[in-house]
Parts: structure tokens; C-alpha cells; sequence
């Protein structure tokens, strides 16, 4: 896949019609064509009406947009899969979903969720099938049982590196998502002197060179903004790359710090 930002719709982001379409719109003119979402967001039929509405007015059509979304927690438990992709796809009122990930992997959930997920990509409803907020504990298993994620979606920035399990994904082809790339600007990495040097040097802001520093580790970050300046700001960084000392400098930074608490429902099977 080629180098991308994806947009978010989860935490920090608008969630009514004219605050999404704004950024959405803003985001579709600077050249994002992935958004992120789930049922959980409580926008899913918002995003796919502003996505519709945004490509009508650009003159772009369905299939120039990447749609993720997820199967929640309590979709899991509940277990059918196939209403729930039926009931996103009509809510949404689309023909088909890009990507689809299990939000949380629940142990006593995962495998007949997952084999249900395969049967909706065979059906041609969904594109490709992963999951978030894995650790390589959780990735040597799927691996042992025959689970092989298109798509594998990680809390992950300079404070939480997650080298072992991008080197996992990497070896096995699966591609990388991160959620929370900047850490919503914890001080720490705004402060940093390191980020700052780099800052300086390659001319671009803080937020940039995070970013950047994703892209130059082959994973594609998840950011969200409620403002504009910044959408565009951060989409304006393909014409620059790390060089490897320095993606090396900024990975170093990593003192395995979680925003998001881990969830107490998968603690490993
Ligand atoms: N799979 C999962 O379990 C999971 C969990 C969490 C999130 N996600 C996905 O990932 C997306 C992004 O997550 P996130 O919001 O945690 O990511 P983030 O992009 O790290 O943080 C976004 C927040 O940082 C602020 N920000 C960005 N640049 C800034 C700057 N230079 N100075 C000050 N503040 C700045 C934004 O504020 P402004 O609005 O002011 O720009 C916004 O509040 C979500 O929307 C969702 O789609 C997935």
C-alpha cells in the first residue's frame, strides 16, 4: 500500500453533520481518502453521508474512498457478524465496506468472529479484515491457529514504538495502522528537544515530523483534527523523508507509555 494517511472519527473528533463535513471536505482536498470509524463512534451514518456528499461536490466517486469500520466488543458476544455488516452496510447505505477490524480481541470471541469476517470478505461485503489493539502475544497465536489479519491497527507513537509487533507484521506482509500517532500532543513529545532539532531542520512543525516518522517506519497513522489549518498542515509532508539516524533518534524516545488504557477483557489467550 502506498504511503497514506487515514482520517479519524473516534476520540477528538467532530461528530455532527456540519463539524465532520468540514474537516471531511477539508481532508478529501488535501488528498485523504481513508477514514476510520466504528459503531462505537456513534458516526458511521454521518461519516458515510458527509463522504457521500463531499465526493458529489469534488467530483469524486464511492470507490475513491477508503472506509474502515469495526465489529465492537458487543457485537462479538452477540455474534452475528453478517447483521451487523448487513445493518452498517444499509445504515451507511454503501455496497460494499473497505476494511473491516475486530475492535477489541476478545479471547473467547476472536475465532468465530474471525471466521464469520472471512465469510463477508468471500462474499465480496467487505474488502479486507483485521484487528486492533494487539500485542505480539496476541499476533504468535493467530499465527499458531491460522489467523492472518490484512489489517493490524496498534495505539503506537515515539512514546509506544511497538517495534516488536511492526517487525511481526512487517515479516508476515500485514499492514500497519496507528491510532493515536501524535498521543494527542503529550507535552512530552511537543517538548522534546529531539523532535524540536528535527523540527529545524527539515523546516516542518512538530505534528509533521511525528507523522513522518510513521510513514518512514511503514505504518500509516490515524490522526484526527477538529481544525482545518492543522489537516492541512499534516498532509503537507510528502515531500520530505527521515533520514535513518533520524527515524532511529525519534523511535528512541519509546518508554512504552498507553493513553488508552489496556483492556482488561483480552489480557492474552
Ligand atoms: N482502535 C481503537 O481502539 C482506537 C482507539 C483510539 C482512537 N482510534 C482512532 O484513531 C483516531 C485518532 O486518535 P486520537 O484522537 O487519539 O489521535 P491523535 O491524532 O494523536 O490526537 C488528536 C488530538 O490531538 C490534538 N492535536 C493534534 N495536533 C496538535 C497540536 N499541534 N497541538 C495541540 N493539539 C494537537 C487534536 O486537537 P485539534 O482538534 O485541536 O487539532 C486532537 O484533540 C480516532 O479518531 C479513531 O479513529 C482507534
Amino acid at each position: 500500500m502506498d504511503e497514506c494517511l487515514i482520517f479519524g472519527t473516534g476520540a477528538s473528533a467532530a461528530k455532527d453533520y456540519d463539524g465532520l463535513k468540514r474537516v471531511v471536505s477539508c481532508a478529501a482536498t488535501c488528498g485523504i481518502r481513508m477514514f476510520d470509524t466504528a459503531p462505537s463512534y456513534g458516526v458511521e451514518e454521518i461519516l458515510a453521508k458527509v463522504i457521500f456528499d463531499v465526493s458529489q461536490e469534488k467530483g469524486l466517486s464511492r470507490e475513491d474512498f477508503i472506509i474502515q469500520t469495526k465489529i465492537d466488543a458487543w457485537q462479538m458476544v452477540e455474534g452475528n457478524v453478517e447483521k451487523f455488516v448487513d445493518c452498517a452496510l444499509q445504515k451507511m447505505k454503501l455496497q460494499y465496506i473497505d476494511n473491516l477490524l475486530i475492535h477489541w480481541p476478545l479471547p473467547d470471541f476472536l475465532d468465530d468472529t474471525w471466521n464469520k469476517m472471512k465469510l463477508m470478505k468471500k462474499s465480496g461485503k467487505v474488502r479486507k479484515i483485521g484487528i486492533c489493539n494487539v500485542r505480539t502475544r496476541h499476533l504468535n497465536l493467530f499465527d499458531k491457529r491460522g489467523v492472518s489479519p490484512d489489517i493490524i491497527q496498534i495505539e503506537r507513537n515515539p512514546l509506544r514504538t511497538c517495534e516488536r509487533e511492526i517487525e511481526f507484521c512487517k515479516q508476515k506482509g500485514i499492514e500497519i495502522q496507528a491510532y493515536s500517532p501524535l498521543c494527542k500532543m503529550d507535552r512530552r513529545l511537543a517538548d522534546s528537544s529531539v523532535i524540536k532539532k528535527f523540527s529545524e531542520k527539515y523546516n516542518k512543525n512538530i505534528g509533521q515530523i511525528i507523522l513522518r516518522w510513521h510513514l518512514d517506519t511503514g505504518v500509516s497513522p490515524i490522526f484526527t483534527s477538529t481544525k482545518d489549518y492543522r489537516i492541512r498542515e499534516y498532509m503537507d509532508l510528502f515531500d520530505f523523508a527521515l533520514s535513518e539516524d533520524d527515524v532511529a533518534a525519534i523511535s528512541a524516545l519509546n518508554i512504552n507509555y498507553k493513553y488508552y488504557l489496556e483492556s482488561c477483557l483480552c489480557p492474552g489467550f
